[in-house]
């Protein structure tokens, strides 16, 4: 059956970077039948011709290896625009006519809300109003993926899931967090259950604690409006940190399929132990670097964190006792983001640590899913010619190396998926909502009498002092293995 590929936000910023070269990613991989039609729908007053030399001159500024003319010409036939307001009921019935009007005529409808999150509402009542969303046999499927942020709160969140269930069943929405498309994210999984020798290690018995940093080394941009309103806990925590905390937590799941994994992480969601507001200094930090409220379109004086950091626990039988610890920021020394496990020191140490002449050290498996994506694992070696002096050494795995250094785009895994109707890397309602009620949860720490200070930090630092107060305080540090190439700074 055919399908129509529906942008909604065509003129905008994620469809030129991101959308667009994806679906030209897939077509030149032959991954997407010739049936497809991409219509881009917004306000602006494009021709097909003149949206297409827009989207040409986007495909070739990203992806400038991949661009090739001879593809894009061919792959352009697929690419059309609609004028159209996202609150006018008849620019729906002219984009319904116009679909009909296509080579194919599509009947399967994918939407993709690329607009601001405040028009959701309004396309997802349009939609039904101008009756596109009724599947049968013969209309073909209706499948909607929705943006992030996925609501701002707790309760913004199911008022969108309502409105989008009071139209749509679950298994046609298709909220998206661009992370799980990540192939190192991905590999996650594989390592834990393709493996069988870490998931025996992988619990309280072995693992001291683990880390997940998410570290950008930019300000805040061009996002400042959104992103003073939103701040680093709410904008990178509920979707980003949590995910790759599921992922790394979670139990096995019975298949490899979208419900059994969302179940798994949901597990994971709701044995997170809350932290009371008291204890919020003791186990949340948050920061600002220095001059953020300088920046264009952040308010004078705002209180809002570019940097925080938490201490989690996982209350069930695997994780009991083994603190997480979670951080991001804005403005730090480097863009990095990294799992490590950190296991427990050997029960005995037999060699010589009291005369200095061997390191006390600890077995580590760094996960770096940006910028060198790959794999670390560290362990003790002897050195040779030197009685039984030992120094940590690293086995390492890098993509680039075993799979060349050119690895797809999360969007067009993505993107793909949604067109094939597999749901595993998008996010279940009741896992978006068990994650922001643990991020309100912080918050509301926050903004009660026991909020920690907001600490300043200089741009280019790894942040306030305080986040290392808050792992040092047991004795451990944050730890940075994925470095860029050459870069490495194993402690
Ligand atoms: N950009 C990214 O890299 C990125 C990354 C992750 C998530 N996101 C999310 O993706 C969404 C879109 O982001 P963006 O950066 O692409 O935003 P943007 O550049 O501001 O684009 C917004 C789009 O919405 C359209 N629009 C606004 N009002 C409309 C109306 N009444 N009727 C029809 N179209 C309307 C605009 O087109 P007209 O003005 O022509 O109508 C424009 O195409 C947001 O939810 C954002 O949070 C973006």
């Amino acid at each position: 059956m055919n399908t129509a590929f529906i942008i909604f936000g065509a003129s905008g910023d994620l469809t030129a970077r991101k959308l667009i070269p994806a679906m030209y990613n897939n077509y030149r991989k032959k991954r997407l039948p010739e049936t497809v039609q991409i219509i881009g729908f917004s306000r602006s007053p494009y021709t097909d011709d003149s949206f297409r030399e827009k989207m040409k001159e986007a495909v070739a500024a990203f992806i400038p290896e991949q661009f090739d003319i001879k593809i894009w010409d061919e792959f352009a036939r697929h690419v059309h625009y609609q004028v159209g307001d996202i609150d006018n009921i008849n620019d729906y019935r002219s984009l319904v006519h116009r679909m009909s009007l296509l080579e194919d005529h599509p009947s399967n409808m994918l939407f993709y809300l690329a607009t601001a999150p405040g028009l959701y509402s309004k396309v997802i009542g349009r939609l039904h109003e101008a009756s596109m969303t009724v599947e049968s046999d013969q209309s073909g499927f209706r499948r909607i993926v929705v943006e992030k942020p996925f609501g701002n709160d707790l309760a913004s969140a199911i008022a969108i899931n309502n409105e989008l269930h009071g139209v749509l069943d679950e298994r046609q929405i298709y909220r998206i967090d661009h992370y799980l498309g990540k192939e190192t994210v991905q590999n996650v999984l594989v390592l834990r259950f393709g493996n069988a020798i870490f998931e025996p290690l992988w619990n309280r018995n072995y693992i001291d604690h683990i880390q997940i940093t998410v570290a950008e080394s930019v300000g805040v941009e061009h996002r400042a409006g959104y992103f003073d309103q939103t701040g680093t806990l709410r904008d990178m925590f509920q979707n980003h940190l949590l995910q790759l905390l599921m992922l790394v937590a979670k139990e096995p799941p019975v298949a490899f399929e979208a419900d059994a994994l969302h179940n798994e992480k949901v597990k994971v969601l709701r044995a997170i132990r809350e932290i009371p507001a008291e204890y919020s200094s003791r186990y949340s930090v948050r920061g600002q670097y220095d001059g953020y409220c300088s920046a264009e379109g952040v308010r004078q004086n705002s209180a809002t964190e570019t940097y925080a950091a938490i201490q989690v626990y996982i209350d069930n039988w695997r994780w009991q006792g083994v603190p997480f610890y979670l951080r991001s920021g804005k403005n730090l020394k480097e863009k990095s983001s990294e799992i490590t496990i950190q296991f427990r020191r050997p029960p005995t140490q037999i060699f010589d640590v009291a005369s200095g002449k061997t390191e006390l050290f600890t077995n580590r498996l760094s996960i770096c899913i940006q910028p060198d994506e790959g794999i670390h694992l560290r362990f003790a070696a002897k050195v040779p010619d030197l009685g039984l002096q030992t120094r940590p050494v690293d086995m390492d795995f890098h993509y680039r190396d075993s799979f060349g250094s050119n690895l797809p785009e999360a969007y067009e895994r993505l993107l793909l998926d949604a067109l094939l109707g597999d749901k595993s890397l998008f996010a279940r309602s009741d896992v978006i909502e068990h994650s922001w009620k643990i991020i309100d949860s912080i918050r509301s720490g926050w903004e009660s009498e026991y909020a920690p200070p907001l600490f300043r930090y200089q741009p280019g630092s790894w942040g306030p002092e305080a986040a290392n107060t808050l792992i040092g305080r047991e004795g451990r540090w944050w730890i940075q293995d994925c470095r860029g190439e050459g870069q490495s700074d194993r402690s």
